[in-house]
């Protein structure tokens, strides 16, 4: 399985995956070519890089992807947990492979870290295909999408990533690509505009997104699966650190993995950072012992990792949003002025796994902590605050 990768890479992008030399070139149908290019605005992914976060890491993220793709599940085997995710999946492949078909449309949605881009590498090495890599902000020009369709051989798997980010001319351009397998380009302009269709290779297009509401309702329409990753349990997030120790070679007990496992947010991303955190605090400080539960949290302290998971960020819009308005609900643009955070990065990163584990509540007037958060954070929530609820 080849996979060639045209995701934009800032140089601060922690999700960049592939060395700066990978990046592609697209070329046109017209012969021409071009670089992708990096997205022109920040995403939640550029964005808010604070040192006091594990969610987002600042400093060598190119070591830190390099891990990460030594850590990556390479078979739908070897991916922890997404039980009904992984059951649609695999009768999807079964049933492409024994009609020598090629696999429909997937559209994969959760929040950031669990798994969208791993489960599409994982597709294409189950069909024994390729897997294209790109990402919706580098698709700025018709010229850009229409390169990678072209180059598309049968079956070929094109990964858009934050699919949510299309621009509208590319989003047109994929509508016949993906019902017809037919490029439709427009030539000259004005009256002597001629539109040719050019026929495309069968190709399955795996979308992923962390905010499906954003897409527009034809491009949903036109995936043949819709997914939803969820959130891990404990015991698949266990898994899943014991797994990516055994790959660091790195000696651990299992309390010591679901100690890690507990603090991880729900997400193997995290869990995986958190691990290789773990490790150093242990190579440092303990040498030659394993990770046992109380050196997990000792070292996780140390990293502002609370028990909950939540970090310095997540402690942060909590706390404004107690002190500073007392509890009311708060707008997500106040919250983000106030707290000097990114409202995307707030929307996207944070916000699932507060309202996910019911510290958080979104109302119709705004956000507003709910009395656990009130009391992990050591205040006495008032009694107005059970009636906002
Ligand atoms: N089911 C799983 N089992 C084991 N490890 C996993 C699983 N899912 C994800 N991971 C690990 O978590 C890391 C992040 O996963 P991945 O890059 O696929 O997330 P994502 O959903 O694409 O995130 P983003 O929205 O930020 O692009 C991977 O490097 C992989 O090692
Ligand atoms: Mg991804």
């Amino acid at each position: 399985m080849a996979i060639i990768s045209s995701k934009p890479q800032p140089p601060s992008d922690p999700s960049a995956e592939q060395d700066k030399s990978d990046r592609p070139v697209h070329k046109s149908p017209q012969g021409s070519a071009s670089a992708a290019k990096p997205a022109s605005h920040p995403g939640p992914k550029d964005a808010a890089q604070s040192d006091n976060t594990l969610l987002q890491p600042a400093a060598n993220a190119e070591e830190t992807s390099k891990q990460e793709e030594s850590i990556r599940p390479q078979r739908l085997s070897d991916y922890v947990g997404q039980k009904a995710l992984k059951e649609v999946l695999d009768i999807a492949i079964r049933a492409a492979q024994s009609r020598q078909e090629i696999l429909d449309h997937l559209l994969l949605y959760g929040p950031p870290g669990l798994g969208k881009t791993t489960m599409a590498l994982i597709l294409a090495a189950e069909m024994n295909v390729n897997c294209k890599i790109t990402t919706a902000p580098a698709l700025e020009r018709p010229r850009d999408i229409a390169g990678l369709l072209v180059g598309l051989q049968k079956g070929d798997i094109l990964f858009i990533d934050e699919i949510h980010r299309l621009p509208r001319v590319t989003e047109e351009i994929l509508y016949p690509a993906m019902e017809d397998f037919r490029l439709d380009i427009t030539i000259g302009k004005g009256q002597n505009a001629k539109t040719r269709s050019l026929p495309l290779n069968r190709f399955t297009l795996v979308g992923a997104t962390t905010k499906v509401g954003a897409l527009t309702s034809p491009l949903r329409d036109r995936f043949g699966l819709v997914q939803r990753l969820r959130f891990y349990e404990l015991d698949e997030l266990t898994q899943i650190v014991l797994r990516t120790a055994e790959i660091l070679a790195t000696p651990i007990t299992e309390a010591g993995a679901a100690e890690i496992a507990r603090r991880a947010r729900g997400t193997p991303r995290i869990a995986n950072r958190l691990t290789r955190r773990v490790r150093d605090y242990v190579e440092v400080k303990a040498t030659g012992t394993q990770i046992t539960d109380s050196l997990a949290a000792e070292a996780l302290e140390l990293f502002n990792v609370d028990p909950c998971g939540l970090d310095w960020t997540d402690r942060r819009l909590l706390t404004v949003m107690i002190e500073n308005f007392a509890g009311r609900p708060v707008g997500l643009d106040t919250l983000a002025a106030a707290t000097g955070e990114d409202a995307q990065t707030i929307e996207e990163v944070y916000e699932p796994y507060l309202l996910q584990i019911g510290y958080l509540q979104r109302t119709p007037r705004g956000r507003i902590p709910t009395p656990a958060a009130w009391r992990h954070l050591g205040y006495q929530p008032p009694e107005t605050q059970l009636a906002l609820i």
